[in-house]
């Protein structure tokens, strides 16, 4: 529940509901920092390596200096889930920022990083994950290096938020139309039998859940081609879908109101979503769509 937020480094962040920030705080005042939501399952995580691996590249590409090695961020991270005894699913929400110092455009110098981890309970949005979600396509105007999950997500935010007011779940970005990601998550398209993706490119986020998707494909043996699609492409899709660690495998029924598939989901989407199941440990339950 986020009760007790763990401090991974000197920082005045010590409990949530603390209002004694220091407003000279360089990802309040610069979005200079770097973050992670890592997804759990019954208390344990998952695709956890490759969250604290993608944390560590943020890192390197912003120059931030991480007070810690990677071995012992992991054992925060544990700890942290031990100290809230978090046994239900939910996420753990990671952030490091330049550190507390004088508002000035470059870097401080001797200044530590500012680096805390929360986690709260999510449950699995079951009604999502059967009946799929719609979307609404969206110009991408973010900047060039989307690989880093910078904490810099002003197009990202006013995105969503005009999907939700079109009474969609996300908005599907496009640079002069071919398709690059969702606002936060990835975008695939299915057609013949094959399912397309935008290449890990700067111009995406390099999902860890679409690195898991391709893993299921690839034993699926169905053919994960990494090359974008573009919004006409959508006219005659076999299937859409997106993936994140909150949202895990969502059917895409709508496209700006056009249904794809006649809007019901697809093969392929349901068996990438069994397998995301039986990879997170989580196939025995009884959910909707089983
Ligand atoms: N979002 N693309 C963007 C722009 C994202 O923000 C995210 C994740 C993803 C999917 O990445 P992953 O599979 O590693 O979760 C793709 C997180 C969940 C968020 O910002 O809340």
């Amino acid at each position: 529940m986020g009760v007790y937020p763990i401090v991974l480094s000197q920082t005045k962040f010590t409990h949530q509901d603390n209002l004694d920030y220091p407003f000279e705080e360089r990802g309040l005042q610069f979005g200079d920092g770097i973050y992670e939501v890592i997804r759990i399952y019954d208390g344990n995580y998952y695709l956890f390596t490759e969250h604290v691996d993608r944390f560590f590249r943020s890192a390197d590409a912003i120059r931030l200096e991480l007070p810690f090695e990677k071995e012992q961020l992991k054992t925060l991270l544990h700890d942290l889930l031990k100290q809230n005894n978090m046994k239900n699913d939910g996420i753990v929400y990671m952030q490091a920022t330049r550190g507390s110092a004088p508002r000035d455009h470059v870097f401080p110098v001797g200044v530590e990083a500012n680096v805390y981890a929360y986690v709260k309970d999510l449950p699995r949005n079951l009604s999502n994950l059967e009946n799929g979600i719609s979307v609404i396509t969206k110009e991408d105007i973010r900047w060039k290096k989307c690989y880093i999950k910078s904490l810099n997500l002003l197009p990202n935010v006013l995105a969503k938020q005009e999907a939700k007011e079109n009474n969609c779940y996300e908005a599907l970005l496009h640079e002069d139309g071919l398709v690059t990601e969702c606002s936060s998550s990835n975008a695939y398209l299915v057609k013949d039998g094959k399912i397309y993706t935008h290449p890990a490119t700067s111009r995406i986020l390099h999902g860890c859940v679409r690195m898991a998707v391709e893993r299921f494909a690839n034993e699926l043996g169905i053919p994960f081609i990494e090359e974008a699609f573009t919004l006409a492409d959508i006219q005659s899709a076999d299937e859409m879908f997106l993936s994140s660690s909150t949202s895990e495998v969502l059917p895409i029924l709508n496209v700006d109101r056009k249904p794809v598939n006649n809007g019901i989901p697809g093969e392929i989407t349901r068996k990438l979503q069994d397998a995301y199941q039986k990879d997170a440990n989580i196939s025995n339950r009884k959910t909707a769509q089983q």
